[in-house]
């Protein structure tokens, strides 16, 4: 592991060094519904927020969909959503989380409907709640029809922009975490002008999302690079359940794989309403594969996809018998993508693939959010709190989210004041200069073909091996593009700055990934071999490791 006792970034001499310093109480890095829900509890305590896209409203949270699973319903309760969860996630799920999760869920989702965060109710004021897979009964909460994520995370943004004891900073990359003496003592970043600050705080909250963007078919936005992940990694911090990849069974098969868009998604909560996978001969292939048929659980529905699909088969969604029990106006967001691209779903079933969508697997926090490294917090899509195991259960994403950061605030706002941080700024990284954007395109690109060819949804040993030796040298690479720029002197842009950080954190987070998923001997949830199809018995147990173990 990384030696704690001083400062955590690599010197590189010829370098200019930061010119800035600013001190804060406590930084939020991440402004999708982990960030920005953990910045508004902490209020009114001061808050940086910074974030690495052009606004506040970002990351996946912003293209959720189905919603937030909670135990709210008169006839539910946290232990039936508790056993789901459970079940799904194939035994790996530390059980007392999941039994936090689903119990405190249900309150943390009454007090966001009791803030007034505009979800869909009935006339009476009661929720209107849908069904996804794998849970007993109707449990998710939605906003917006299908377009929960968006709704929510623009009412968060306004209350956000409302507070004047958080502090946003737009355009911000989180390059490094600076640990000195063992603790947190802030993050280099760099602004949109292409200038870097030392960030200086002893007390940090990591909430930088998944690493959907590792793969070249994801539903996740460009974003999704895994540099929480990375920068946890290189920090020292132990990682847990990396080799847990979820992987949506019904993305729209619309654009040209690996153009850096996601594909857009069907919702499950559309087979919720009964929409139908249909084979390539139009056949209900699901009813053969699974009692629960369209809504067995994620990991088995895209399995039964992809074999489709990896056949050639032309794998559809018939949304026909959803539109006509739900309406239309339950779907607005799925009808929108459909209509885009000339397809029209009232009429005609449409191709769906599977493609990368969740991160089981993050930095391991407790249930505070507090990671191994004293000063740091995990929380959202980044963070391995245990709750998921082999296998999210649907719409537990954004519950996780809202739980640990009322959690992670309640941690902090317990605190006293920190010591100040005193630590000098560290000479800024070199950075590959602009003649290197071709390369850095093409290993971009390689990479996510890689992942998603022997790293994704089927797995075997050869292609993991080819992979991991594949990826070995490529830190090396990314490190000798960055020495060659920085050898000319010309201080890079922000946008050279960007495209460098998160290619070296998409490097290591597929390193850590692979070696996870080479050492799991069995299938197991998302974890699927060819080579061991069966779930070992016994099971073997979680794994964790760090960036030490690679
Ligand atoms: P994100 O929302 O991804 O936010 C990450 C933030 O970190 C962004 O603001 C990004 O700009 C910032 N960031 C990243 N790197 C840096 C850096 N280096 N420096 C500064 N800032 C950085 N889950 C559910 O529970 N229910 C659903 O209905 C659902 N639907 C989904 C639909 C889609 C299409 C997708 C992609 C996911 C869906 N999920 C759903 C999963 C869920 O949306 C995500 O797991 C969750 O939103 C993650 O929230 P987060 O706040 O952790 O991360
Ligand atoms: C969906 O709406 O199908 C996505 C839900 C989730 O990822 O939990």
């Amino acid at each position: 592991m990384r030696s704690a006792s001083k400062v955590a970034i690599r010197p590189v001499t010829g370098l200019p060094p930061i010119l800035h310093t600013q001190d804060h109480q406590i930084l939020v890095v991440g402004s999708g519904l982990a960030g920005l829900l953990t910045a508004l509890r902490l209020a009114p305590r001061p808050v940086t927020l910074l974030t690495k896209t052009p606004f506040l409203a970002g990351g996946s949270s912003d293209l959720a969909q189905g919603g937030i699973a909670a135990a709210v319903a008169l006839d539910d309760c946290p232990a039936d959503h508790a056993a789901d969860t459970l079940a799904v996630g194939a035994g790996l799920c530390d059980e007392a989380m999941v039994r936090l999760l689903a119990e405190e869920g249900a309150s943390a989702a009454r007090l966001l409907i009791a803030e007034g965060l505009p979800f869909d109710l009935d006339g009476q004021g009661v929720p209107l709640l849908g069904q996804e897979a794998a849970h007993r009964r109707p449990r998710i909460l939605h906003a917006g029809g299908d377009a929960t994520g968006h709704t929510l995370v623009q009412a968060l943004v306004a209350r956000v922009r409302g507070t004047p004891s958080i502090r946003v900073l737009e355009r911000t990359c989180a390059v490094d975490l600076v640990t000195a003496g063992g603790k947190m003592a802030g993050l280099l970043a760099c602004q949109a002008d292409g200038s870097w600050v030392f960030h200086r705080c002893a007390r940090v909250v990591l909430a930088t999302g998944g690493i959907g963007s590792l793969y070249l078919r994801t539903t996740n936005p460009p974003e999704a690079t895994a540099d929480g992940l990375a920068m946890a990694a290189r920090a020292g911090a132990r990682l847990g359940d990396l080799e847990f990849v979820q992987f949506h069974p019904t993305a729209l098969v619309v654009t040209p794989a690996g153009d850096g868009r996601p594909m857009p998604l069907l919702t499950e909560a559309l087979r919720g309403e009964g929409a139908q996978l249909r084979d390539g001969a139009g056949r209900r292939f699901m009813v053969d594969e699974h009692p629960l048929a369209d809504l067995a659980p994620r990991d088995v529905v895209a399995l039964a996809v992809w074999r489709r699909v990896a056949a050639g088969e032309t794998v559809t969604l018939d949304l026909r018998p959803a539109l006509a029990r739900a309406g239309a106006d339950r779907f607005p967001t799925v009808l929108a993508f459909c209509r885009e691209i000339g397809l029209d779903p009232t009429t005609t079933p449409v191709p769906v693939a599977p493609a990368a969508h969740y991160h089981m697997g993050g930095v391991v926090t407790d249930a505070d959010g507090r990671t191994s490294l004293p000063g740091l917090w995990a929380c959202g899509e980044l963070a391995c709190t245990g709750v998921h195991g082999a296998n999210r259960l649907a719409s537990n994403s954004l519950l996780e989210a809202i739980v640990f950061a009322g959690r992670i605030a309640r941690d902090l706002g317990a605190l006293a004041a920190a010591d100040p941080v005193t630590v000098p700024p560290p000479p800024r990284p070199a950075v590959p200069g602009a003649d290197a954007g071709p390369e850095m395109a093409a290993l971009a690109l390689e990479l996510r073909r890689t992942l998603y060819e022997q790293v994704g949804l089927a797995r075997h040993h050869q292609g993991l091996a080819a992979a991991r030796d594949g990826l070995a040298g490529w830190s090396g690479r990314v490190a000798a593009l960055a020495a060659a720029g920085a050898a000319t002197g010309a201080p890079p842009t922000a946008a050279e700055v960007v495209r460098w950080v998160e290619l070296r954190n998409r490097v290591l987070a597929a390193r850590l990934i692979t070696a996870a998923a080479l050492a799991r001997h069995e299938s197991r949830g998302a974890h699927y071999r060819t080579d061991f199809p069966q779930p070992a018995n016994p099971g073997q147990p979680r794994r964790f490791l760090t960036a030490a173990d690679l």
